[in-house]
Formats: C-alpha cells, sequence, structure tokens
C-alpha cells in the first residue's frame, strides 16, 4: 500500500460567452499548460450563434452548445442553461463576455459557483463600456477584478483585482488593451483560487485560509 493523497476529480467548468471569447481562450490555454491543474472546460455555451468564441470552442475540440436567448423570457433561457450545465455536471459557471443578466433563479442554482470577470476596478465603473467610463472620469490607476456573481450587477464577493497605471498616451482604446492583458492573468489566478477551495467567505470578504 502506498501512501498517496486521495485525489479529486478535476473541477469543471461552464463557461458562458457571447463574444469573441480571448478570456475563454485564455483559460483554455492555462490549462494546456498546466497553469490550472486539475481543472477542466465541461462545455463552453453562447448565447449568440456567431459568437467568435464559440467557433473558437469548436475548433479546440471542446464540448460546446448554443442557447440562443434573442426573443426568449429570461427565466426560460436561463432554465435551459441551468439543465445544459447540470448535464455536462459543471461545478463552477464562469462568465466570460456573458453579455446577458442571469435570473435569480440561475444565481440560486450556482450560489458561489459563478465567477465574471469585470473590465475595472469594482465598485468603480460597473456596466458597459467600463474601460472608457473610467478613461472619461480621468482616473490614474484602472484595472480588472474577478468576482463572485450575485443578484446585483458587477457587485458579488471580490476574488482579486490586478490594478494598472492610466499613462498620458493612453486612449480609451489603449487602456481597455491594457486591461484585457491582466484580466487574463487575472481569471486564471482568480479560478485557482476558488479551485483550491481554500478559502471562505465573510460578508462581502474572500479569504483565504490560513493554516
Ligand atoms: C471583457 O472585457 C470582460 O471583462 C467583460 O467582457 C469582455 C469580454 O471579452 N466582461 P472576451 O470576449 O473575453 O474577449
Amino acid at each position: 500500500m502506498t501512501n498517496q493523497p486521495p485525489t479529486r476529480p478535476p473541477l469543471r467548468l461552464g463557461i458562458l460567452l457571447s463574444g469573441r471569447g480571448s478570456n475563454f481562450l485564455a483559460i483554455a490555454d492555462s490549462i494546456r499548460h498546466g497553469r490550472l491543474p486539475e481543472v477542466e472546460i465541461a462545455v463552453a455555451i453562447s448565447n449568440v450563434a456567431d459568437a467568435p468564441g464559440l467557433t473558437a470552442a469548436r475548433d479546440l475540440g471542446l464540448p460546446t452548445a448554443l442557447h440562443i436567448s434573442k426573443g426568449k423570457k429570461r427565466e426560460a433561457h436561463d432554465a435551459g442553461l441551468i439543465a445544459c450545465l447540470n448535464e455536462h455536471k459543471v461545478d463552477l459557471v464562469i462568465l466570460a463576455g456573458y453579455m446577458r443578466l442571469l435570473s435569480p433563479a440561475f444565481i440560486a442554482a450556482f450560489h458561489n459557483r459563478i465567477l465574471n470577470i469585470h473590465p475595472s476596478l469594482l465598485p468603480a465603473f460597473p456596466g458597459l463600456d467600463a474601460q472608457t467610463q473610467a478613461f472619461d472620469y480621468g482616473v490614474k490607476v484602472a484595472g480588472c477584478t474577478v468576482h463572485f456573481v450575485d443578484n446585483d450587477l458587477d457587485h458579488g464577493v471580490i476574488v482579486l483585482q490586478r490594478a494598472i497605471p492610466v499613462l498620458a498616451t493612453d486612449d480609451a482604446h489603449s487602456l481597455a488593451d491594457r486591461i484585457l492583458v491582466e484580466e487574463h492573468i487575472a481569471y486564471t489566478e482568480g479560478i485557482r483560487m476558488v479551485a483550491s477551495g481554500e478559502y471562505e467567505i465573510q460578508g462581502r470578504r474572500y479569504l483565504r485560509r490560513e493554516y
């Protein structure tokens, strides 16, 4: 008998995306290169038929699903998503540019098991075009936030943030590009922190467990 620690099955991610999918691709790359050990992508789901991220997922040979949301009531659409995620035995839902609000029923079905990335240092600049909002406001420091999803927009418990200076030479586009570089690093790190299970949530605070 060897004294091997018990092995855990890999944590199964369900990716939701609507667009280009660069965050999804960064996560897939991290898994492929061993930066996210014991994590796998169970399914990538898009609500938009021609989302480049969905094509990229198919090209990678990952399980994919298309659940078109246009013209559907939020609850009915989300019921289909919940069924699909459960069918693929998803442990953690990753919003990767998913441009649709989730219903309370969805958030309850995956309580504290949904992560989002937002391109600002929350609570500043929630909502759309956060990078332009930040640039126009004249902030000197910008960045991104990985957070759990709750019933309010861009509001849940913060897992981590990455900050960058706003340069005198920036415009809103260059700032967004530089934030995106940080997003790709931050999402892998945030997923690793949550996948470890070595944390607790106290009120609004994510705390790593100390041993
Ligand atoms: C990212 O800026 C992310 O922060 C926001 O939506 C954008 C998605 O980009 N939630 P991509 O599809 O991952 O490239």
